[in-house]
């Protein structure tokens, strides 16, 4: 069965060049009515320019789709408001939220300036915030709503350089986490894609023809299922990108447990060590205190 979004509005975040353009193409192709937002600054956050949503709006429009554009910044808590208010204002309901803005400020930490780790973590996290905050009344009302949140292999394993971005993308997977879990009730899901793709934001670190080659369409079917109906899932994170999927996950070590009745010291920590940093058996949580698999056993 093709997957379709008929009669269902989405909201993508940065979605006037790149991975975001990807993704709104691909959704308003299967029905999807698109809200498109997009600053339109430089890839350092400089700047704005409504040309790159207007672009990507007359791009689906051209194609038969409908959408309309929405220039906000995401690292604006109004901004966020603004964009849901479009989507309803416009379409009278709001069913998928993409937040995938970004810009980069790579530079190694000793050099790093206030304004380069707080311009990172007001696009990505608060741009994150902004934008479901917004949104999550709706979806609880409606008891329906999809999010995709955007980490990246710096934000789950590190990257030299991007102290700043990668922090604030292993951010995504701690709001995912909550959010997960608070929007569960309500059949909102809320999972993360770790793309790879060339892009602007890459362009700087790959070579042209990797860039070229690295398509963000690629990425998009990964994003598009999980944003989709039939994608009940929540919590997870997936990689996507460059003919890889994948998924990357958070696990807990068995450990040992030699319990409470005698306090133990640093040499019994360190005799024990190989056991207490041992993955073998390791497995993913659902939240603080329960494994993912008593949560699955628990739902039947
Ligand atoms: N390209 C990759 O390989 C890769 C890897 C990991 C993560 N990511 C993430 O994927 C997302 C998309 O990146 P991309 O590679 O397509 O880059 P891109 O630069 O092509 O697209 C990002 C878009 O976000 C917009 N934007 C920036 N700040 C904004 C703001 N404050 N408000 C609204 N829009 C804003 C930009 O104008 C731009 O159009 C980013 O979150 C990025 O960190 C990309």
């Amino acid at each position: 069965m093709p997957i379709s979004f008929e009669g269902q509005v989405a909201l993508v975040t940065g979605a006037g060049a790149g991975l975001g353009r990807a993704y709104a193409m691909d959704l308003a192709r299967r029905g999807a009515r698109v809200v498109v937002n997009d600053l339109g600054g430089d890839p350092h956050g400089l700047g704005e320019n409504r040309s790159a949503a207007q672009k990507v709006v007359d791009e689906i429009k051209a194609a038969g789709g409908d959408a309309t554009p929405n220039y906000n910044s995401v690292a604006d808590y109004e901004g966020g408001f603004n964009m849901v208010k479009t989507a309803i204002d416009t379409y009278g309901r709001l069913d998928v939220v993409i937040c995938n803005a970004g810009i980069l400020r790579d530079v190694a930490f000793h050099n790093m300036s206030e304004d380069d780790w707080d311009k990172v973590f007001a696009v990505h996290i608060k741009g994150s915030f902004t934008v479901l905050r917004a949104a999550w009344p709706v979806f609880r009302q409606q008891s329906y709503g999809r999010v995709v949140l955007t980490t990246s292999s710096s934000g789950i394993y590190g990257q030299f350089g991007q102290a700043n971005y990668g922090a604030a993308k292993t951010a995504m997977l701690g709001l995912m986490n909550v959010l997960k879990q608070e929007g569960a009730k309500y059949n909102v899901t809320v999972n993360t894609i770790a793309p790879v793709a060339g892009t602007r934001l890459t362009q700087t670190v790959m070579p042209q023809e990797m860039v070229d080659k690295l398509k963000p369409e690629m990425v998009a079917p990964a994003v598009v299922y999980l944003v989709s109906k039939e994608c009940t899932d929540s919590g997870l994170v997936i990689e996507a990108g460059a003919g890889n999927f994948n998924r990357a996950a958070i696990v807990k070590g068995p450990g040992i447990r030699p319990g409470m009745d005698d306090i133990k010291d640093a040499e019994w920590v360190q005799a024990n060590w190989a056991a207490i940093t041992s993955l073998e058996g390791a497995e993913p949580q659902w939240r603080t205190g329960q494994s993912l698999k008593d949560y699955l056993a628990s739902k039947g």
